[in-house]
């Protein structure tokens, strides 16, 4: 069944990076209806009027860059995300004793309030930080025809940015993630505020396949393409992205682009102590412990730049770590990110 798979495999992931996500557009959108964010487009004001009316938003005093992703909060709306949530709260209940009060608090509760007792702020920040990037970098590359998303998961870009008609979007992931979220982008109340052409591609990247499949769907060879390789290549092994970097560098022509993120080597302590809250219903939630993702990561990498050169893209390379962006955006420092953000031409 479709739900299992989602929640327990690798697409959970997608999952959590949405969770973060949708706290994160909380903020934007308390900022915007409060006027301390000025919305300059007619369309992405109506959306967050559409937004506003849908979804329960929670004052919060954290700031982070301004990200808007309308979607995340119909992907974590679902029974099978609902459940994931349910599971990851159970997992860091302080008093076992206290697991039906839990679950009713749980159910009873916004999404906003639940999510925020498995996020901590850092996490929070440093999607908010990895998603504001990412964005500016696609809306700087606007000229291209053709993007391709590697293991796009939830990523909602090409439909939440403004990208143009002139542009096709294929994402690509594993067929049961793209079924689940297509599923649930059939029945989303939102219009898209990009006009770019959009066309999923399910697919196993590790699979010989993929490369004719994408082909298949319209993909051309001979056109530059932006690829973006966000949260993927640190779930596979060296050989795995070996082969998958090979084909990559096989389907692009001179003047693509590629945005690709890894992991440091230097992954930092990360703390289990975490103190539990303590909402006013007296229940306790010790916070939930991201080093668990972390310990999945198989790949992670010294030399990014190298990588990405290696396999073709060795113009115009630059390598930012999550704290350069940090200052980049004036914000404040992600003192656990162990994200490298790097760039090259073909
Ligand atoms: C951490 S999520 C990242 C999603 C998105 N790129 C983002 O950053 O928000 C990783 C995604 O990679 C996908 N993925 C993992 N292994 C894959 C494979 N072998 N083929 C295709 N997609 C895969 C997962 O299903 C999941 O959606």
């Amino acid at each position: 069944m479709e739900m299992n798979s989602m929640v327990k495999g690798v697409g959970r992931t997608s999952i959590l990076i949405s969770a973060l996500r949708f706290i994160v557009t909380n903020n934007y959108v308390v900022a915007a209806n409060s006027g301390k964010l000025k919305i300059n487009s007619v369309e992405l004001e109506e959306s967050i009027k559409k937004y506003s009316k849908d979804v329960q938003v929670l004052e919060d005093k954290n700031e982070y860059p301004f990200v808007y992703d309308p979607y995340c909060f119909y992907y974590l709306n679902t029974p099978d995300a609902k459940l994931y949530l349910m599971e990851t709260l159970l997992s860091v209940l302080e008093e076992p004793e206290k697991k039906d009060e839990a679950i009713k608090f749980i159910q009873e509760s916004p999404l906003i309030v639940s999510w925020n007792k498995v996020a901590e702020y850092e996490n929070k920040l440093d999607i908010a930080l990895r998603t504001k990037y990412i964005d500016d970098w696609v809306l700087s590359n606007l000229h291209f025809k053709q993007m391709v998303v590697l293991g796009a998961g939830l990523d909602s870009r090409p439909r939440r940015l403004p990208l143009p008609s002139h542009m096709k979007v294929f994402e690509l992931d594993l067929p049961h993630v793209m079924s689940f979220r297509d599923r649930i982008l059939e029945n989303i109340p939102l219009k898209p505020l990009s006009k770019c052409g959009i066309i999923p591609v399910s697919v196993n990247l590790l699979t010989e396949d993929w490369a004719q499949k994408l082909i298949d769907k319209g993909y051309s060879k001979d056109e530059p393409t932006l690829w973006l390789v966000e949260g993927l290549v640190m779930y596979f092994t060296e050989a795995q992205n070996d082969f998958l970097f090979r084909t990559l560098n096989s389907l692009s022509t001179k003047g693509s682009k590629q945005m690709l993120l890894t992991v440091s080597p230097k992954i930092q302590r990360f703390d289990t102590n975490y103190h539990a809250e303590r909402p006013i219903n007296n229940l306790g939630f010790k916070k939930y412990n991201w080093s668990s993702i972390v310990s999945e990561f198989i790949s992670r990498h010294e030399d990014p730049m190298g990588l990405i050169s290696k396999y073709g893209f060795s113009n115009d390379l630059k390598s930012l770590h999550a704290n350069d962006i940090a200052k980049l955006y004036n914000s404040n420092l992600v003192s656990l990110a162990v994200t490298y953000y790097t760039t090259g031409e073909k």
